[in-house]
Protein backbone atom coordinates (compact mmCIF):
# COMPACT_ATOMS: atom_id res chain seq x y z
CA UNK A 1 0.00 0.00 0.00
CA UNK A 2 1.49 3.36 -0.88
CA UNK A 3 0.53 5.60 2.79
CA UNK A 4 0.73 8.45 3.20
CA UNK A 5 3.27 9.54 6.07
CA UNK A 6 2.86 12.68 5.58
CA UNK A 7 1.03 15.72 3.79
CA UNK A 8 2.83 19.57 3.80
CA UNK A 9 1.09 22.66 2.80
CA UNK A 10 3.83 24.58 1.19
CA UNK A 11 1.94 27.37 -0.31
CA UNK A 12 -1.51 28.38 -1.67
CA UNK A 13 -2.88 24.75 -3.44
CA UNK A 14 0.81 23.58 -3.27
CA UNK A 15 0.85 20.31 -1.47
CA UNK A 16 4.18 18.02 -0.26
CA UNK A 17 3.00 14.11 0.20
CA UNK A 18 5.29 11.77 1.53
CA UNK A 19 4.55 8.25 0.31
CA UNK A 20 5.47 5.01 1.23
CA UNK A 21 7.21 3.15 -1.88
CA UNK A 22 9.95 1.25 -1.07
CA UNK A 23 10.60 -0.03 -4.88
CA UNK A 24 9.91 3.48 -6.64
CA UNK A 25 12.25 4.80 -3.80
CA UNK A 26 15.11 2.53 -4.42
CA UNK A 27 15.12 2.41 -8.22
CA UNK A 28 14.45 6.32 -8.76
CA UNK A 29 16.32 8.68 -10.56
CA UNK A 30 16.59 12.51 -10.78
CA UNK A 31 14.14 13.53 -13.75
CA UNK A 32 11.89 10.27 -13.38
CA UNK A 33 8.33 10.46 -12.32
CA UNK A 34 5.07 8.31 -11.13
CA UNK A 35 1.72 7.65 -12.45
CA UNK A 36 -0.75 7.42 -10.20
CA UNK A 37 -4.35 7.45 -9.74
CA UNK A 38 -5.86 8.49 -6.24
CA UNK A 39 -9.16 6.27 -6.46
CA UNK A 40 -10.95 3.79 -8.40
CA UNK A 41 -13.14 5.91 -10.76
CA UNK A 42 -10.02 8.42 -11.18
CA UNK A 43 -7.97 9.27 -13.60
CA UNK A 44 -4.09 8.16 -14.27
CA UNK A 45 -2.12 11.21 -13.90
CA UNK A 46 1.49 11.91 -13.76
CA UNK A 47 4.26 13.36 -11.20
CA UNK A 48 7.29 13.84 -10.49
CA UNK A 49 9.64 12.18 -7.62
CA UNK A 50 10.25 15.47 -5.90
CA UNK A 51 13.10 13.49 -3.70
CA UNK A 52 13.27 9.98 -2.32
CA UNK A 53 14.80 8.71 0.51
CA UNK A 54 16.02 4.88 -0.65
CA UNK A 55 16.74 3.79 3.06
CA UNK A 56 13.33 4.90 4.63
CA UNK A 57 11.23 3.25 1.34
CA UNK A 58 9.72 6.98 1.00
CA UNK A 59 9.43 8.85 -1.91
CA UNK A 60 8.16 12.79 -1.99
CA UNK A 61 5.69 14.37 -4.63
CA UNK A 62 4.71 18.09 -4.85
CA UNK A 63 2.15 19.05 -6.55
CA UNK A 64 0.08 22.38 -7.26
CA UNK A 65 -3.86 22.11 -7.74
CA UNK A 66 -4.97 22.71 -11.11
CA UNK A 67 -8.20 20.51 -11.46
CA UNK A 68 -9.95 17.34 -10.10
CA UNK A 69 -7.03 14.65 -9.58
CA UNK A 70 -4.87 16.95 -8.24
CA UNK A 71 -7.98 18.29 -6.00
CA UNK A 72 -8.65 14.95 -5.18
CA UNK A 73 -4.81 14.42 -4.17
CA UNK A 74 -4.53 17.68 -1.74
CA UNK A 75 -7.64 16.63 -0.05
CA UNK A 76 -5.60 13.29 1.27
CA UNK A 77 -4.18 13.16 4.34
CA UNK A 78 -1.67 11.30 6.85
CA UNK A 79 -2.92 8.00 7.32
CA UNK A 80 -4.74 6.91 3.98
CA UNK A 81 -3.29 5.58 0.63
CA UNK A 82 -3.15 6.40 -2.94
CA UNK A 83 -4.14 3.72 -4.61
CA UNK A 84 -2.09 2.96 -7.81
CA UNK A 85 1.24 4.20 -8.34
CA UNK A 86 3.52 3.09 -10.61
CA UNK A 87 6.84 4.38 -11.44
CA UNK A 88 9.93 4.99 -11.69
CA UNK A 89 8.69 6.03 -15.45
CA UNK A 90 11.16 8.02 -17.81
CA UNK A 91 14.13 8.44 -18.55
CA UNK A 92 16.69 9.85 -16.37
CA UNK A 93 18.16 12.78 -16.10
CA UNK A 94 22.28 12.90 -17.60
CA UNK A 95 24.00 13.74 -14.72
CA UNK A 96 27.42 14.15 -15.81
CA UNK A 97 30.19 16.39 -14.18
CA UNK A 98 29.87 19.67 -16.88
CA UNK A 99 31.62 22.11 -14.91
CA UNK A 100 28.84 24.92 -14.01
CA UNK A 101 25.62 24.60 -14.24
CA UNK A 102 22.34 26.78 -14.43
CA UNK A 103 18.80 25.04 -13.05
CA UNK A 104 16.09 27.54 -13.64
CA UNK A 105 12.62 26.91 -12.16
CA UNK A 106 9.38 28.59 -12.48
CA UNK A 107 6.50 27.93 -10.06
CA UNK A 108 5.75 24.47 -9.67
CA UNK A 109 8.22 23.96 -12.52
CA UNK A 110 10.75 24.41 -8.74
CA UNK A 111 9.77 21.31 -7.71
CA UNK A 112 11.01 19.00 -10.83
CA UNK A 113 13.79 20.90 -10.75
CA UNK A 114 14.79 20.18 -7.43
CA UNK A 115 16.01 16.35 -7.48
CA UNK A 116 18.02 17.56 -10.87
CA UNK A 117 19.83 20.29 -9.09
CA UNK A 118 20.49 17.82 -6.02
CA UNK A 119 22.27 15.04 -8.48
CA UNK A 120 24.02 17.56 -10.13
CA UNK A 121 26.05 18.86 -7.44
CA UNK A 122 26.57 15.03 -5.74
CA UNK A 123 28.26 14.51 -9.27
CA UNK A 124 30.51 17.66 -8.62
CA UNK A 125 29.03 20.40 -10.31
CA UNK A 126 28.79 24.44 -9.38
CA UNK A 127 24.88 24.27 -9.30
CA UNK A 128 23.30 28.39 -9.94
CA UNK A 129 19.63 28.47 -9.15
CA UNK A 130 17.41 30.51 -10.82
CA UNK A 131 13.94 30.18 -9.08
CA UNK A 132 10.78 32.23 -10.30
CA UNK A 133 7.05 32.72 -9.03
CA UNK A 134 4.30 35.21 -9.16
CA UNK A 135 4.93 36.21 -5.87
CA UNK A 136 6.90 35.86 -2.64
CA UNK A 137 4.15 33.78 -1.15
CA UNK A 138 3.90 31.69 -4.00
CA UNK A 139 8.28 30.58 -4.27
CA UNK A 140 8.81 27.17 -3.13
CA UNK A 141 11.64 25.20 -1.89
CA UNK A 142 14.21 28.31 -1.27
CA UNK A 143 15.46 26.83 2.12
CA UNK A 144 15.85 23.64 -0.37
CA UNK A 145 17.30 24.90 -2.98
CA UNK A 146 19.78 27.05 -0.54
CA UNK A 147 20.90 23.79 0.96
CA UNK A 148 22.07 22.02 -2.31
CA UNK A 149 23.29 24.92 -4.78
CA UNK A 150 26.06 26.92 -5.15
CA UNK A 151 24.22 30.24 -5.63
CA UNK A 152 20.69 30.97 -5.73
CA UNK A 153 18.87 34.00 -7.20
CA UNK A 154 14.94 34.63 -7.48
CA UNK A 155 12.73 36.99 -10.10
CA UNK A 156 8.98 37.46 -8.93
CA UNK A 157 6.48 38.83 -11.40
CA UNK A 158 5.46 41.92 -8.99
CA UNK A 159 9.18 41.91 -7.07
CA UNK A 160 7.79 41.23 -3.45
CA UNK A 161 10.93 39.00 -3.52
CA UNK A 162 14.46 38.74 -4.86
CA UNK A 163 14.55 40.40 -8.50
CA UNK A 164 11.13 42.18 -10.42
CA UNK A 165 11.00 40.39 -13.07
CA UNK A 166 10.82 37.23 -14.96
CA UNK A 167 13.69 34.31 -14.24
CA UNK A 168 14.62 34.96 -17.77
CA UNK A 169 15.75 38.47 -16.70
CA UNK A 170 17.62 36.81 -13.86
CA UNK A 171 19.15 34.76 -16.58
CA UNK A 172 19.97 38.04 -18.27
CA UNK A 173 21.89 39.21 -15.56
CA UNK A 174 24.13 36.73 -14.91
CA UNK A 175 25.14 36.38 -18.58
CA UNK A 176 25.87 40.34 -18.41
CA UNK A 177 27.95 39.76 -15.53
CA UNK A 178 30.11 37.55 -17.54
CA UNK A 179 28.92 33.78 -16.34
CA UNK A 180 29.43 31.20 -18.25
CA UNK A 181 27.27 27.73 -17.81
CA UNK A 182 28.13 24.93 -19.11
CA UNK A 183 24.83 23.43 -19.63
CA UNK A 184 21.29 24.47 -18.81
CA UNK A 185 17.91 23.02 -17.04
CA UNK A 186 14.55 25.17 -17.21
CA UNK A 187 11.35 23.65 -15.82
CA UNK A 188 8.45 25.42 -15.43
CA UNK A 189 5.43 26.57 -17.70
CA UNK A 190 5.86 26.08 -21.37
CA UNK A 191 5.99 30.17 -21.86
CA UNK A 192 9.02 30.40 -19.76
CA UNK A 193 10.38 27.27 -20.66
CA UNK A 194 10.55 28.60 -24.27
CA UNK A 195 12.06 32.08 -23.42
CA UNK A 196 14.65 29.92 -20.99
CA UNK A 197 15.53 27.83 -23.77
CA UNK A 198 15.64 31.07 -26.42
CA UNK A 199 17.79 33.22 -23.73
CA UNK A 200 20.19 30.24 -22.47
CA UNK A 201 20.74 29.15 -26.16
CA UNK A 202 21.63 32.67 -27.78
CA UNK A 203 24.31 32.55 -25.10
CA UNK A 204 25.50 29.27 -26.42
CA UNK A 205 24.33 27.37 -23.48
CA UNK A 206 22.75 24.11 -24.27
CA UNK A 207 19.65 23.87 -22.50
CA UNK A 208 17.28 20.90 -21.27
CA UNK A 209 13.29 21.26 -20.33
CA UNK A 210 11.20 19.15 -19.00
CA UNK A 211 7.92 18.50 -21.14
CA UNK A 212 4.39 18.00 -19.44
CA UNK A 213 2.04 16.69 -22.33
CA UNK A 214 -1.25 14.60 -20.99
CA UNK A 215 0.16 11.36 -20.09
CA UNK A 216 -2.19 8.02 -19.74
CA UNK A 217 -0.12 4.79 -19.42
CA UNK A 218 3.20 6.33 -19.29
CA UNK A 219 4.98 3.36 -21.22
CA UNK A 220 4.36 4.73 -25.03
CA UNK A 221 1.07 2.81 -25.65
CA UNK A 222 -1.31 5.06 -25.65
CA UNK A 223 0.50 7.90 -27.55
CA UNK A 224 -1.09 10.51 -25.52
CA UNK A 225 2.07 12.11 -24.73
CA UNK A 226 3.15 12.89 -28.07
CA UNK A 227 5.39 15.54 -28.67
CA UNK A 228 7.58 17.32 -31.79
CA UNK A 229 11.27 17.46 -31.12
CA UNK A 230 13.75 17.82 -33.77
CA UNK A 231 10.75 17.85 -36.39
CA UNK A 232 10.23 14.12 -34.80
CA UNK A 233 7.53 12.39 -32.95
CA UNK A 234 8.42 11.67 -29.54
CA UNK A 235 6.80 10.30 -26.37
CA UNK A 236 7.72 11.90 -23.54
CA UNK A 237 6.91 9.28 -21.08
CA UNK A 238 9.51 6.95 -22.56
CA UNK A 239 11.78 9.49 -24.60
CA UNK A 240 11.32 11.95 -22.43
CA UNK A 241 10.27 13.92 -19.90
CA UNK A 242 13.82 15.73 -20.73
CA UNK A 243 14.64 17.17 -24.40
CA UNK A 244 16.92 19.83 -26.10
CA UNK A 245 14.73 22.94 -25.58
CA UNK A 246 15.91 24.37 -28.77
CA UNK A 247 14.50 21.49 -30.71
CA UNK A 248 11.02 21.52 -28.96
CA UNK A 249 7.72 22.20 -30.88
CA UNK A 250 6.46 24.53 -28.35
CA UNK A 251 3.28 25.78 -29.89
CA UNK A 252 2.11 22.14 -30.84
CA UNK A 253 2.87 21.36 -26.61
CA UNK A 254 0.76 24.34 -25.94
CA UNK A 255 -2.04 23.20 -28.45
CA UNK A 256 -2.05 19.60 -27.26
CA UNK A 257 -2.12 21.02 -23.31
CA UNK A 258 -5.22 22.92 -24.10
CA UNK A 259 -7.52 20.31 -26.01
CA UNK A 260 -9.29 19.60 -22.84
CA UNK A 261 -9.64 22.61 -21.05
CA UNK A 262 -13.41 23.32 -20.73
CA UNK A 263 -14.27 19.80 -19.98
CA UNK A 264 -10.97 20.07 -17.09
CA UNK A 265 -12.63 23.60 -15.92
CA UNK A 266 -16.21 22.04 -15.33
CA UNK A 267 -15.03 18.53 -13.52
CA UNK A 268 -12.77 20.71 -11.64
CA UNK A 269 -15.54 23.19 -10.31
CA UNK A 270 -18.14 20.24 -9.91
CA UNK A 271 -15.33 18.78 -7.87
CA UNK A 272 -15.12 21.48 -5.44
CA UNK A 273 -17.99 21.76 -5.46
CA UNK A 274 -18.59 18.23 -3.61
CA UNK A 275 -15.24 18.69 -1.64
CA UNK A 276 -16.74 21.56 -0.07
CA UNK A 277 -20.18 19.39 0.63
CA UNK A 278 -18.57 16.68 2.42
C1 LIG B 1 6.19 13.95 -16.58
C2 LIG B 1 5.29 14.90 -15.83
C3 LIG B 1 5.60 15.25 -14.53
C4 LIG B 1 4.78 16.14 -13.84
N1 LIG B 1 5.15 16.46 -12.58
C5 LIG B 1 4.38 17.32 -11.87
C6 LIG B 1 4.75 17.66 -10.54
O1 LIG B 1 5.76 17.20 -10.00
N2 LIG B 1 3.95 18.54 -9.88
C7 LIG B 1 2.82 19.07 -10.46
O2 LIG B 1 2.13 19.86 -9.82
N3 LIG B 1 2.44 18.74 -11.71
C8 LIG B 1 3.19 17.87 -12.42
N4 LIG B 1 2.79 17.51 -13.69
C9 LIG B 1 1.49 17.99 -14.19
C10 LIG B 1 0.35 17.15 -13.58
O3 LIG B 1 0.39 15.85 -14.12
C11 LIG B 1 -1.01 17.81 -13.90
O4 LIG B 1 -1.07 19.05 -13.23
C12 LIG B 1 -2.19 16.95 -13.43
O5 LIG B 1 -2.31 15.81 -14.22
C13 LIG B 1 -3.48 17.77 -13.50
O6 LIG B 1 -4.58 16.93 -13.31
P1 LIG B 1 -5.96 17.50 -12.76
O7 LIG B 1 -7.03 16.49 -12.96
O8 LIG B 1 -5.79 18.02 -11.37
O9 LIG B 1 -6.21 18.75 -13.66
P2 LIG B 1 -7.04 18.86 -15.01
O10 LIG B 1 -8.09 19.86 -14.83
O11 LIG B 1 -7.40 17.52 -15.53
O12 LIG B 1 -5.92 19.45 -15.95
C14 LIG B 1 -5.27 20.69 -15.73
C15 LIG B 1 -4.05 20.69 -16.62
O13 LIG B 1 -3.15 19.65 -16.15
C16 LIG B 1 -2.57 18.96 -17.25
N5 LIG B 1 -3.00 17.54 -17.20
C17 LIG B 1 -4.24 17.03 -17.01
N6 LIG B 1 -4.25 15.69 -17.04
C18 LIG B 1 -2.99 15.32 -17.26
C19 LIG B 1 -2.33 14.07 -17.42
N7 LIG B 1 -2.98 12.91 -17.36
N8 LIG B 1 -1.00 14.08 -17.69
C20 LIG B 1 -0.31 15.25 -17.73
N9 LIG B 1 -0.87 16.46 -17.59
C21 LIG B 1 -2.18 16.50 -17.37
C22 LIG B 1 -3.05 19.67 -18.49
O14 LIG B 1 -2.12 20.68 -18.80
C23 LIG B 1 -4.33 20.30 -18.08
O15 LIG B 1 -4.70 21.38 -18.86
C24 LIG B 1 3.61 16.66 -14.44
C25 LIG B 1 3.29 16.31 -15.75
C26 LIG B 1 4.13 15.46 -16.45
C27 LIG B 1 3.80 15.08 -17.86
S1 LIG C 1 1.59 8.42 -21.84
FE1 LIG C 1 0.90 7.01 -23.30
S2 LIG C 1 2.43 7.00 -24.81
FE2 LIG C 1 3.21 8.30 -23.27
Amino acid sequence: MNGILLREDLGPDVVRLRVSAAKIARKAKAGQFVILRVREDGERFPLTIADCDPGGGTIDLIFQVVGKSTALLAGMDRGEAILDLVGPLGLPTEIERYGCVLCVGGGIGVAPLYPIAKALKAAGNVVVAVLGARSKNLLILENEFCAVADEVRVATDDGTYGRKGFVTDAIADLLAEGRKFDRAWAIGPVPMMRAATAGASAAGIPTLVSLNPIMVDGTGMCGGCRVIVGGQVKFACVDGPEFPGDQVDFDSLARRLGTYRDRERRDHEACRIGLNRK
